[in-house]
């Protein structure tokens, strides 16, 4: 059933994005603080859903450590989300397989990291999907994914054109 057509349901008619976060993110807070900081990814989930809600977006958010699963979700929510902002972690730098599924979408994506992969090993300067992504938001830890909300709350709403 479309979500229009389903009264009282709080997500209904709004737009809605699914936050992405890839391998190892599960142990934000406890992992190398000193790069990632110290804000857990419920923490992250929990203002993300909060702040979706202020600005008038339903919010998902999803973790895992398996490429396929990673794959397989992203698949799931094709002709249902509006935007899609990820944080693919240690994929970012060797996924074409999440490259091929964000292009089979074919919504509009944000690339999110909590570090600024540029200031780090040249490994990480790499990404597999900068130039099919709307934008990238790095650099500004938790707060990272806040600033990317924004960004889609402006895409969705057509005030940026992507
Ligand atoms: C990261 C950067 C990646 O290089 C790394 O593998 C991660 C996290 C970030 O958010 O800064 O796991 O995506």
């Amino acid at each position: 059933m479309a979500r229009e057509d389903r009264p009282g349901d709080p997500g209904a008619n709004l737009p809605s994005v699914l936050v992405v976060h890839g391998p190892n993110l599960n142990l934000l807070g406890e992992r190398e603080p000193e790069v990632y900081g110290r804000t857990t990814l419920k923490d992250i989930d929990e203002h993300l859903i909060a702040l979706g809600r202020e600005l008038g977006m339903a919010v998902e958010t999803f973790q895992s450590n398996s490429e396929g699963a990673i794959v397989d979700r992203i698949q799931a929510a094709r002709g249902k989300i509006h935007a899609l902002i990820i944080n693919p972690a240690a994929y970012t730098h060797t996924s074409v397989a999440i490259r091929d599924v964000i292009l089979a979408i074919g919504a509009p994506c944000i690339e999110v990291h909590l570090s600024n992969v540029y200031k780090r090993e040249p490994m990480r300067h790499h990404s597999t999907i900068a130039d099919i992504v709307v934008g990238r938001i790095m650099g500004f830890g938790a707060e990272s994914y806040t600033l990317a909300l924004r960004a889609a709350a402006r895409i969705t709403s057509g005030a940026t054109r992507a």
